[in-house]
């Protein structure tokens, strides 16, 4: 079975391209590389080009001919999204309108679409399930709802079946230790935690510790990306079963403060991490915690890695021997 995986040269999408080479099927990436790296392709052919450009997302269709997209292209800062919604809109929305638009002459017509847990805004309550009210309050967030909708409508008009992943805050690396996360610039917790325990950095900054919980400093729901990435599979299995497009919001259902995230890396490094405290980062929720029972209910979806010092032990593997492939 081909897969067409955008984005498959990105930290999520390469996971992907691996463990779907590793499952028997035939995936093929389409990655302009803005964000990701030629060398984090491994096992699959790479068409260089924008998932946006209609002639050439036309031309690979043609070719791969998949029975299905899994779409993980797309830009990912919240921060950027404020500053720079344009290129949210065009990255995010515009681009996958074309995608579906060549889906649709070519008669492709099964995606699992990347989402986010930024579509839901600032919760009214946690664990957030499927039905919390989606309420998005930044430009990136609203980008992946946009498409959420119009997922909906095209599968109203036109039959497209999707599946849409709401990830909570995807970490860790590829157990093999093949693959990790590599983002420039880096904003995310964990990758820059390692990176003070490596010596790449000389402490790490906590935005903010007067929040409202448990020790003042913003909780979240971290995953291990090949967790992620199973659940993707099963989403395509459960769209080859010709199951009814949806959407699962995928976590752990536990959270973490960014005090306990650096109190764990300390514990797996053996590292001090020195730690500044500074302003709150704008627009960061107090806790995002995932209710993902529906994923496990539907899918049969089970988290293997939700651990916490396991997930950031594979990303100090990662951050060890590879980080960004720029060093032995
Ligand atoms: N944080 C720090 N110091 C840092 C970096 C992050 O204190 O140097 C804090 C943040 O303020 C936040 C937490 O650590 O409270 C996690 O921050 P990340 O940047 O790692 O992740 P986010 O929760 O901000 O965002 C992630 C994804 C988004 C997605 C969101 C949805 O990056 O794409 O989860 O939950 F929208």
């Amino acid at each position: 079975m081909k897969v067409l995986v955008t984005g498959g040269a990105g930290y999520i999408g390469s996971h992907m391209v691996k463990l779907l080479a590793a499952s028997g099927l035939s995936p093929e990436v389409v990655d302009d590389l803005s964000g990701g790296r030629r060398e984090a392709v491994v096992d699959a052919p790479l068409h260089v080009g924008d998932v946006g450009d209609s002639a050439f997302i036309d031309a690979v269709l043609a070719r791969t001919r998949p029975a299905a997209v899994m779409h993980f292209a797309g830009s990912i800062q919240v921060g950027e999204s404020m500053r720079e919604p344009a290129r949210y809109y065009r990255n995010n929305l515009v681009a996958t309108l074309a995608l579906l638009d060549a889906m649709r002459r070519h008669g492709t017509t099964r995606l699992v679409f990347s989402s986010t847990a930024a579509i839901f805004g600032n919760p009214v309550h946690v664990p957030i399930g499927e039905d919390h009210p989606k309420a998005p309050i930044n430009p990136y967030g609203r980008s992946k709802w946009m498409v959420e909708q119009a997922l909906a409508d095209h599968d109203a008009a036109y039959g497209l079946k999707s599946v849409c992943l709401r990830y909570f805050n995807a970490a860790g690396a590829d157990p093999d230790g093949v693959l990790g996360e590599c983002h420039d610039p880096e904003t995310h917790l964990i990758p820059l935690v390692l990176q003070v325990a490596s010596g790449r950095r000389p402490h790490i900054a906590i935005y903010g510790d007067d929040y409202q919980t448990a020790d003042g400093t913003c909780v979240r729901d971290y995953i291990h990306v090949q967790d992620l990435c199973e659940a993707h599979l099963l989403a395509l299995r459960y769209l080859a079963a010709g199951s009814a497009s949806t959407g699962f919001n995928l976590g752990n259902g536990h959270g973490f403060s960014v005090r306990e995230v650096i109190t764990a890396a300390r514990r797996v490094t053996g590292h001090p991490i020195p730690e500044v405290l500074q302003a709150r980062r704008a627009g960061d929720p107090p806790s995002l915690v995932a209710d993902a029972r529906r994923a496990r209910q539907t899918l049969g979806w089970q988290p293997r890695h939700a651990d916490l010092d396991t997930i950031i032990g594979h990303a100090w593997s990662w951050e060890l021997r590879h980080a960004c492939w720029t060093r032995p």
